[in-house]
């Protein structure tokens, strides 16, 4: 695939930012699934180390409010400086996905990279949590992590090479994600499907020098991905 806007980031930063599969990649293909209207505010949810959100701000222009667990606002914010971004285009916070600090319909649209499956697994999470913090029309663009197939009765001993049952309890399947989804109110799920671009971006990944990149190498290399994914998600609030 041809990613501009992704690959218009050095090779050097996706590799020291990234906390999985290129998610500049993955962001890209996923935008072009939907339809955020330019000078949208976009929700980044578990935006990790900024990738994604530099990309949404800097490449589509949007105002991006950068809301993560783990990673750190100050470090985020640093990092967005050093590519050109101010305060006034992205928002770094610390925020939990079950306690979102903001108004309800605050959002035009909320995207969502290589995060949605450590929250949104409780069939309840949406409804509860996201839905009412988005204006009505307004697009959820989710990209998961997946299974081809849900088989965690019978795991290939090739995913179990580098991640626990546990960790791949995480990951399902595109009718698994379907069933989660249709049971909130309000959202019209406007399409599912495999994304194109899982390998090129599992590629990248395993060839990052950090601990969790070389942890997933043996089972990337064993064959994983022929089980492995990446799920498309595009909601529309009611
Ligand atoms: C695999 S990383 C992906 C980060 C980023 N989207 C990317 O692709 O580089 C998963 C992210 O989900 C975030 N996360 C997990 N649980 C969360 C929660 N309850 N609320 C907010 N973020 C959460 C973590 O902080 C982490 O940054």
């Amino acid at each position: 695939m041809n990613f501009p806007k992704a690959n218009s980031f050095p090779q050097s930063t996706m590799r020291e930012r990234s906390m999985g599969p290129n998610p500049l990649k993955l962001c890209e293909e996923l935008l072009a699934y939907g339809a955020i209207p330019a000078g949208s505010a976009v929700l980044d949810l578990g935006s990790g180390a900024g990738l994604t959100s530099s990309l949404l701000a800097r490449e589509y222009g949007f105002t991006v409010y950068a809301a993560d667990l783990w990673s750190d606002p100050s470090d985020n914010m640093r990092f967005f400086e050093t590519i050109g971004l101010t305060n006034r285009d992205i928002m770094p916070i610390k925020a939990d996905a079950t306690a979102l600090p903001f108004a309800t319909e605050f959002f035009d649209a909320v995207v969502s990279v290589d995060s949605y499956n450590y929250f949104g697994r409780d069939s309840e999470y949406l409804g509860t949590h996201l839905l009412s913090l988005v204006k009505h029309g307004g697009e959820l663009l989710f990209a998961i992590p997946g299974m081809v197939r849900d088989c965690h009765d019978d795991l290939p001993a090739c995913l179990l090479e580098s991640w626990t049952r546990e960790q791949l309890s995480y990951m399902h399947d595109v009718d698994w994600w379907h069933a989660n989804i249709e049971q909130t109110d309000g959202v019209d799920i406007l399409g599912m499907c495999e994304m194109a671009c899982t390998r090129e971006a599992w590629t990248d990944w395993i060839t990052c020098d950090n601990e969790y990149a070389r942890g997933d190498r043996a089972a990337v290399e064993a064959g994983a991905l022929d089980y492995l994914n990446t799920i498309a998600v595009r909601l529309r609030r009611r």
